[in-house]
């Protein structure tokens, strides 16, 4: 076994630019580290259980279930396995993605009007589906401490008092902060939530991405009562870097919410992605060893990360993440002059733009480190180089 048996090590500029997906073809010869998609080459056995579909039958498959792949058992096995949080089988509905789920619930769960909780900054298709859907945005300002990044939740229980909310949306374990909410956090928000009679959706896609000194609890373990205020949203995509196949799942924690989805249409959602599935399955049947090498890369590359900004851009705040490959970087010690994404550019970096997160992410950028550590020290050296564009 070679020390580097995936490729993940590996990955160098002139690799990751042959790559034909959005994130380094959309960037006109700029360095990629923006949009959440790995570098890696795809895990070894999705790769033969994708290519041994398509060179047998990709036709309608042969499910448990018109609509309903495989996949809900082994989801609720992989939930109880990996975080004791038993799923209800029948509470498990499968989506082509994660954000359908979230716009799903809210559409069903709120009215236009109505508060909806976020930890801020965001995940921007969050803002876009509150801002679109006419939903009031009720925001929860991350604060900056010596330990990282903390909400302050006595300041949001009594705001709730006078500025009423109907749904905390969740996005657990956060984007772009990292941050991942420990179990005496989630148990203050439970509080909360029961006490303004609050639903909770809670986006776990990046829960398997969580770094070995964290855990992950999903927010309807926490008790019977989470439980059932609750929708988790979640999907394989990140973990195993198949955002383009498009599979999410939902649990519909909430009775009501189960009801409105069972008075809709047989076909109202279409059937799940024959390839999407068999990639998920392969994944979760054969991919851990793959996955375990990610997480060292990416363990690795957080830190990597924090050497590369001391020497190179010293000023720079960063956290390293609790979770996920995205470093939220506070740039503005820097003293540029202009709109930090025009100073990235013009640097020859495409990093996500802070601003997009919401107002306190202005003078923030959002680096994507999962690639390969040439890739990384790349990135940095570029940031650090004067602009030669404009
Ligand atoms: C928190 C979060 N939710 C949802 C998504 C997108 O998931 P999907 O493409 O399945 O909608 C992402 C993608 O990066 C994400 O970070």
């Amino acid at each position: 076994m070679t020390a580097d048996p995936f490729g993940l090590d590996a990955v160098t500029v002139d690799s990751a630019r042959a790559r034909r997906g959005v994130k380094w073809s959309g960037v006109e010869g700029r360095l990629a580290a923006w949009v959440a998609d790995m570098d890696f080459p795809i895990a070894p056995a999705i790769r033969d259980r994708l290519v041994e579909v398509v060179g047998n039958d990709v036709g309608y498959a042969r499910w448990p279930g018109i609509g309903r792949s495989f996949l809900p058992a082994m989801f609720a096995e992989r939930m109880a396995d990996r975080f004791g949080w038993t799923p209800e089988l029948d509470h498990l509905v499968e989506l082509a993605d994660v954000m359908q789920g979230v716009q799903l619930a809210l559409h069903h769960l709120s009215e236009p009007g109505d508060g909806v909780i976020v930890h801020m900054p965001i995940y921007h298709p969050f803002l876009n589906s509150i801002a679109s859907m006419e939903r009031r945005l009720v925001e929860v300002p991350a604060q900056r401490t010596d330990a990282g990044w903390a909400f302050d939740y006595d300041e949001l229980d009594h705001r709730l008092g006078a500025e009423p909310a109907c749904v905390l949306l969740l996005c657990h374990p956060h984007n772009p902060t990292g941050h991942v909410f420990a179990r005496p956090e989630l148990e203050r928000l439970a509080e909360i939530v029961e006490r303004h009679d609050l639903v909770v959706i809670s986006d776990e896609i990046h829960a398997e991405l969580v770094h070995a000194d964290h855990g992950h609890v999903p927010f309807a373990a926490l008790s019977d009562e989470m439980a059932s205020r609750t929708i988790t949203v979640t999907s394989s995509s990140k973990a195993f870097n198949l955002a383009g196949l498009r599979w999410a799942i939902l649990h519909a924690g909430v009775a009501r919410f189960r009801e409105a989805l069972g008075a809709l249409p047989n076909h109202y959602f279409g059937a799940p992605n024959v390839l999407a599935v068999e990639a998920t399955g392969a994944a979760w049947r054969d991919g851990d060893g793959w996955q375990r090498a990610v997480a060292a890369r990416l363990d690795a590359n957080r830190r990597l990360l924090a050497q590369l900004l001391e020497e190179h851009l010293p000023g720079v705040d960063y956290v390293p993440p609790d979770a996920t490959y995205l470093a939220w970087l506070d740039l503005r010690p820097l003293g540029w002059d202009g709109d930090v994404h025009d100073e990235l550019r013009a640097r020859g970096v495409e990093l996500s733009p802070g601003a997009q997160f919401g107002t306190q992410g202005e003078g923030f950028a959002r680096l994507n480190f999962a690639t390969g550590p040439t890739v990384l020290e790349a990135v940095v050296q570029a940031m650090a180089t004067p602009p030669t564009s404009r």
